[in-house]
This record gives C-alpha cells, sequence and structure tokens, in this order.
C-alpha cells in the first residue's frame, strides 16, 4: 500500500502587510493583515507527500535540495500538528484506520518561480505543505484550522489556504487559536482583479523576512505607530473596497501600505532596503499612469505593492492589463531567459486558494 499525497498552492500578495511578531515561537503577528490570492498559472508551490514505515526519519526536499527537519524549527512544527490531528481526528475514532501518525514521512516540494526572493514562496510553500499533508491523512479540517498549522510555518502562509481576497486576524490569545485566515469575498466576487508580476531580479533576499521584521520590532518607533494607529483604520477601509468593489479606494489604500512597509524596514536599525532602483521606477510609473487617469476620471486604474524584495505586484483591472504591460515593456525592454534582470509575468487573476 502506498500513502501519498501532491497538492498545490497559490502565492498570496498583501495589500496590508504582516510585518512584526508577538510571539515568534507561534507566529503571531503584531497587526492583521489583507492579500489576494493569485492564480496558481504563475506562481505556485506543488508538495507531494508520503508516508512509510520504512523510511528511518522526516525529510524533505525543496527544489530537489534537502533542507534540514530540526525540531522545534518551522516544518518540525508542521509535521508534528498535522500528525497528531491525524491521530486525534482519524486514527482515535476509527481503529482500522491505517496508523499512518506513527510513520516518518518524506515530502518533495517544487516552486515554479524563485524561491525566497520576495514574492512570497514561504506562503505558497506552506501553504502546500500542510495541505498535502492534510490530504494525506485524509483530515476532516476547514481551511481556517489548517490555516493555523500553515501560519507556524510561515506567517504569511495561513493566507494561501483561501483563494481570492484574505484577511489574517491576528487574534488575541497567547495560544494563537484566533490568529487565523479568514475569507473576506471569494475571487467571484470581483474577477476582474488581476495582478501583474514584474520580476525585478530573482536573487535570493539579503535578509529574510523572519530575521528582517525581527529586528524592525526590536528597533523601530514607526513600527509601534504603525501598529497602534495605522493597521486597525486600514484594514476597515480596504475590507469596505472589496465589498464595494472600488478599486481607487482599493487601490489608494494598497500603495500606501506598501509604501510603509518599506518606510518601516528603513527606519530598522540597521536599516533594510528591499527595493531597489527599477523597483522605485516603476513607482514613478504607476503614479504618472495614475495621475493622468485621475485627471480624466478622478479615479486611479493601478496599484503597485512590493513585499520584502524588489519585485513589483501591480493590481488592475482587467480592462488595464493590456495598456500597462505595454506601458511597463516600453519603459523595462524585455530579453529573452528567465535569469534577465526583469521579467514580467502578465495576466495573473485572482485565484482560488490550495488545490488537492
Ligand atoms: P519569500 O519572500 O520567498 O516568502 P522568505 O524569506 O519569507 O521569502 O522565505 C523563504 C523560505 O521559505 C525558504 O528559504 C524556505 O525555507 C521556505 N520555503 C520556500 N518555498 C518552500 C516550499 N515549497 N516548501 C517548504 N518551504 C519553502
Ligand atoms: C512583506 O510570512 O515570509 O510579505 O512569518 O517569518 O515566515 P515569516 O514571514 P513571511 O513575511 C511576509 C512579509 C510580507 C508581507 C505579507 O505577506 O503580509
Ligand atoms: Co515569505
Amino acid at each position: 500500500m502506498v500513502y501519498q499525497a501532491t497538492a498545490s498552492a497559490p502565492v498570496n500578495i498583501a495589500c496590508i502587510k504582516y510585518w512584526g511578531k508577538r510571539d515568534t515561537k507561534l507566529i503571531l503577528p503584531t497587526n492583521s493583515s489583507l492579500s489576494v490570492t493569485l492564480s496558481q498559472d504563475h506562481l505556485r508551490s506543488t508538495t507531494t507527500s508520503r508516508a512509510d514505515p520504512s523510511f528511518a526519519k522526516d525529510r524533505l526536499w525543496l527544489n530537489g535540495k534537502e533542507e534540514e527537519i530540526v525540531a522545534p524549527g518551522r516544518l518540525a512544527t508542521c509535521i508534528a500538528e498535522l500528525k497528531k490531528l491525524r491521530k486525534e481526528l482519524v486514527e482515535d475514532k476509527d481503529s482500522s484506520a491505517p496508523k499512518l501518525s506513527t510513520f516518518p514521512v518524506h515530502i518533495a516540494s517544487f516552486n515554479n518561480f524563485p524561491t525566497a526572493a520576495g514574492l512570497a514562496s514561504s506562503a505558497s510553500g506552506f501553504a502546500a505543505l500542510v495541505s498535502s499533508l492534510a490530504a494525506l491523512y485524509a483530515l476532516p479540517c476547514s481551511p481556517s484550522t489548517l490555516s493555523l498549522i500553515a501560519r507556524q510555518g510561515s506567517g504569511s502562509a495561513c493566507r494561501s489556504l483561501f483563494g481570492g481576497y484574505v484577511a489574517w486576524e491576528q487574534g488575541v490569545l497567547d495560544d494563537g487559536s484566533d490568529s487565523l485566515a479568514v475569507e473576506v469575498a471569494p475571487r467571484s466576487h470581483w474577477p476582474e482583479m488581476h495582478a501583474l508580476i514584474c520580476v525585478v531580479s530573482d536573487d535570493k533576499k539579503g535578509t529574510s523576512s523572519t530575521s528582517g521584521m525581527q529586528r524592525t520590532v526590536q528597533t523601530s518607533e514607526l513600527l509601534q505607530h504603525r501598529i497602534k494607529h495605522v493597521v486597525p483604520k486600514r484594514m476597515k477601509e480596504i475590507e469596505a473596497a472589496i465589498k464595494a468593489k472600488d478599486f481607487d479606494a482599493f487601490a489608494k489604500v494598497t500603495m500606501a501600505d506598501s509604501n510603509q512597509f518599506h518606510a518601516v524596514a528603513l527606519d530598522t536599525e540597521p536599516p533594510i532596503f528591499y527595493m531597489n532602483d527599477v523597483s522605485r521606477s516603476i513607482i514613478a510609473l504607476i503614479v504618472e499612469y495614475n495621475r493622468v487617469a485621475i485627471e480624466k476620471t478622478g479615479k486611479r486604474k493601478a496599484a503597485y505593492t512590493y513585499d520584502a524584495g524588489p519585485n513589483a505586484v501591480i493590481y488592475t483591472l482587467q480592462e488595464n492589463v493590456k495598456e500597462i504591460v505595454e506601458l511597463i515593456v516600453k519603459y523595462f525592454p524585455q530579453k529573452d531567459g528567465f535569469k534577465d534582470p526583469f521579467q514580467l509575468f502578465a495576466g495573473g487573476s485572482v485565484g482560488e486558494g490550495r488545490v488537492v
């Protein structure tokens, strides 16, 4: 008998950014966040898990290279939590169910886009890992319950369990049981929304999200202002904008929050720079594009946002995709090949969450 399951998960790109932990072990954030899950056509992680009593220990290969699983690290925590659920929810209830919770697992995962380059590989990666083990173990769990486990792999991963528009509610409890992802709206609510991903650099970032945000928590006064006085208001604004399908309001708050996230990175000691000159030129281009649009119609037509890396994500509505792609290609000519300094994955629509 072969016990094996494969699952894929897409990346999500935050409009209101998560940056800071109040509990580094459980991965509990200092503020709530909200993201859009992209379609799996472009950026996804695909993970296969196999349980076998003949395996000596749990092992994981990422893009063909083995990663150490060391307790109490993130991989070990996620695997242990899922084995525990397998025992409690399946094996203890049905004595004929195979005791998969006692078998070591081998896990192989592939990202079809740059890993650790600020394109949210930790989000799709841990969402796919949790989804493949949940499928292997036939866990009767909701996406929100699985998001509690994915969160302990990488905070942003909890949001990739859902498609469409997703909030990660920071929660108030010390055990983290209320710090989970919830769907704000399904993708079908606003299917015209598109994300253009502009790969400025596929290099591994100099400062990982984990260590960068920890340094920000320790040293930035601006972060304290952001947590208390800015994010709560913005969460309400963006949820209202999504519900009303008000792109202008969505764009305004998304760009403001990207700017403030990079400002708190700069306010960190020593400062962290995730954007580069190309990133800033793309901002200038979108600002100018919106200036013309506002002059004509009073409304913005595009929103840039940058995670912890130089790569731009531009949110816009379907009707503007062609125009924006042409504009970007005009100012940033494309060359062939993946290693080129600038590669555009155009036209990624909003997608579903994990696919088992
Ligand atoms: P990113 O901006 O790509 O999310 P992070 O610094 O947040 O970068 O996280 C990158 C790390 O996430 C990787 O070094 C690896 O440990 C983990 N990761 C990425 N992809 C996967 C995957 N498919 N499966 C498991 N872990 C992954
Ligand atoms: C800028 O989720 O990668 O992309 O929880 O330490 O794994 P860890 O960090 P991670 O941080 C993501 C930061 C961000 C903003 C966001 O996705 O909300
Ligand atoms: Co990440």
